[in-house]
């Protein structure tokens, strides 16, 4: 390739690689797996109107949300429904001071920066990027959450788009 041939081609590279970055189809959505325990949102979040903070009590002061310790759950179930199988079984862990290993359901590649609290403090709903979680038996992924989705949403309000904000 010659000087000027070079010259060209190496922005249009870099344009078609971010252009198919940013439309290429999420691997994600749909992503549901099984947990070490059927945990349901319906029944806890939905018809119990927990508030999500509850549980994920970091979601709005640092990067990740959390996932709670089984404490939480036998603040309840220490009375609540404890002659059931599943519930027999989280105390048993509990008692034998062994954590439930759940199954991440979103996972960003490590080379990309979130983090909730900024998005939170702005008022975005958890709806907006997990869906009506409140209404899950289990919990699914239906949002890409890829990179086009991220970047379209700081476009349209604002937020910085530099690469080194979600990549630092
Ligand atoms: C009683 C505790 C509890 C409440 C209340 C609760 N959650 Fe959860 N949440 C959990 C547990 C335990 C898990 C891990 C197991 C699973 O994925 O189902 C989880 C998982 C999740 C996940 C998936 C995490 C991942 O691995 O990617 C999301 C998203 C989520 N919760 C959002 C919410 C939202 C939104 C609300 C409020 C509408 C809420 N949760 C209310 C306990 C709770
Ligand atoms: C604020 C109280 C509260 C907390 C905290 C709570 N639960 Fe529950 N849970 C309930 C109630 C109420 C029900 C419905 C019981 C019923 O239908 O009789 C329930 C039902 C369940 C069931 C179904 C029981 C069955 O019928 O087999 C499971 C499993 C369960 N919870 C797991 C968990 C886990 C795991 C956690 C912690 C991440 C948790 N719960 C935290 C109140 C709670
Ligand atoms: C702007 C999009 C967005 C919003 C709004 C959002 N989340 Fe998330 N959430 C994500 C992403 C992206 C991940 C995966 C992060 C990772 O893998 O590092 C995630 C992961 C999680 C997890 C898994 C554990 C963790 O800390 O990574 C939970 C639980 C969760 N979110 C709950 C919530 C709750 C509850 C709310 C509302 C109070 C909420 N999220 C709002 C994008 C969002
Ligand atoms: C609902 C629209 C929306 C979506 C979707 C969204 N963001 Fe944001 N994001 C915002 C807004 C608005 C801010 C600015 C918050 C502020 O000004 O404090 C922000 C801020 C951030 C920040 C903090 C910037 C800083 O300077 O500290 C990071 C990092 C970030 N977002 C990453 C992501 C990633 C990664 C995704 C995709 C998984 C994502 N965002 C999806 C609206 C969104
Ligand atoms: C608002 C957040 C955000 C901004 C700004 C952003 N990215 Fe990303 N980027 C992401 C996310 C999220 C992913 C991971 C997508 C996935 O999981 O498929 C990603 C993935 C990537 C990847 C890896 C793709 C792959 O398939 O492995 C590259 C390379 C990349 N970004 C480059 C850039 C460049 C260059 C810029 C600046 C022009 C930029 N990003 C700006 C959020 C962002």
């Amino acid at each position: 390739m010659n000087q000027r041939a070079l010259k060209i081609s190496v922005p249009l590279i870099t344009v078609a690689a971010v252009a198919f970055l940013i439309f290429s189809p999420s691997k994600y959505v749909g992503y549901s797996p099984d947990q070490p325990i059927p945990f349901n949102h319906k029944i806890h979040a939905g018809d119990n109107k927990m508030d999500c903070r509850y549980c994920h009590t970091t979601v709005d002061k640092s990067a990740h949300a959390g996932i709670p310790p089984t404490a939480t759950c036998m603040n309840c179930h220490a009375m609540v429904a404890n002659k059931t199988p599943d519930v027999v079984w989280l105390t048993k862990q509990f008692t034998d001071n062994k954590p439930i290993e759940w199954i991440k359901v979103h996972d960003q590649p490590d080379f990309v920066y979130f983090n909730h609290s900024r998005h939170i403090s702005r008022g975005v709903d958890c709806s907006h990027c997990h869906g009506n979680v409140a209404e899950m038996v289990k919990v699914k992924q239906v949002e890409s959450l890829n990179m086009g989705y991220c970047v379209n949403c700081h476009r349209e309000n604002n937020a910085p788009n530099d690469c080194s904000t979600c990549h630092r």
